[in-house]
């Protein structure tokens, strides 16, 4: 928690949420915790719950149990775009941009969360591809980014809508470690704009150089969590996940 004008605001607090799919219980009993402005890793095996936990937090999913507050507000039966409204939004781990249209139009629809002028959501996308350094990209057809081009672009649809907490969920998987650099640059420009960052990660070295605090997930639980530091000496989590090779795709 942090104090702010007085008032003690946790960003995003995450009690106790448990996710089924049929049997498969994805995530189970997970809790989190995040004041403004951090930046913390969820780390851990593939199939771990990673993405379940995000789309549980992001509305995407209804958690069988527990809750999920935002500054404060139980958000846990709000819809996506309700929570999006209310400054937490995420990227997705398969990006799908909508292909047809320009980088500038992709990001109009994430400024659409906010307005429904058109001059103000061009606005705020320009603004955001600027910042973002990808404004020569403005023009280009979505369909003809390569990977790295359509990461960057799923980052700048979700910041067009004005996140006061970003999900990243794999956003760096498949870059090369050039662009992979570029992407590190960016989460830490949006951080110092005050944006909190919970990000989903497989690459070390990303959450290693990005990272405040990492948590591990392990077969939908949490085994862990602590400083970077803490978490790569700690035995059982090389045991369940560090011991596999983490090569740089
Ligand atoms: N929509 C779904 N329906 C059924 N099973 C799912 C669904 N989403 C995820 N799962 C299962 O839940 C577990 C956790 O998946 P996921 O959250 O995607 O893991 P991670 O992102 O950590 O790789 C996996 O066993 C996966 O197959
Ligand atoms: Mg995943």
């Amino acid at each position: 928690m942090i104090c702010r004008e007085g008032i003690d605001v946790t960003l995003l607090n995450v009690q106790g949420i448990t996710k089924a799919f049929g049997g498969l219980v994805a995530v189970h009993d997970f809790s989190l915790s995040m004041d403004p402005g951090q930046i913390v890793a969820l780390i851990g095996p593939n199939g771990a719950g990673k993405t379940t936990a995000f789309n549980v937090i992001s509305g995407f999913y209804r958690a069988n149990s527990g809750t999920v507050s935002f500054n404060d507000q139980n958000i846990t039966h709000l819809r996506p775009d309700q929570i999006c409204k209310l400054g937490l939004t995420r990227t997705f781990q398969v990006v799908r941009p909508f292909r047809g249209i320009s980088v500038l139009d992709n990001v109009m629809i994430g400024a659409y969360s906010r307005t429904n002028d058109a001059r103000v959501a061009r606005s705020k996308a320009l603004e955001t591809l600027e910042f973002l350094g990808m404004l020569p990209e403005a023009g280009r057809l979505a369909s003809g980014l390569p990977i790295a081009g359509r990461k960057r672009l799923e980052i700048a649809r979700a910041l067009a809508t004005e996140p006061q907490l970003l999900l990243l969920d794999e956003t760096m998987a498949g870059l090369r470690p050039a662009e992979t650099d570029e992407v590190i640059g960016m989460v830490r420009k949006i951080r110092e704009r005050g944006t909190g960052i919970l990000l989903v990660e497989h690459v070390m070295r990303v959450v290693m150089s990005l990272a405040e605090r990492i948590i591990v997930l392990h077969h939908g639980e949490k085994l862990a969590e602590g400083t970077p530091d803490a978490i790569v000496q700690n035995p059982q989590v090389i045991d369940a996940y560090l011991g596999e090779a983490h090569v740089e795709g």
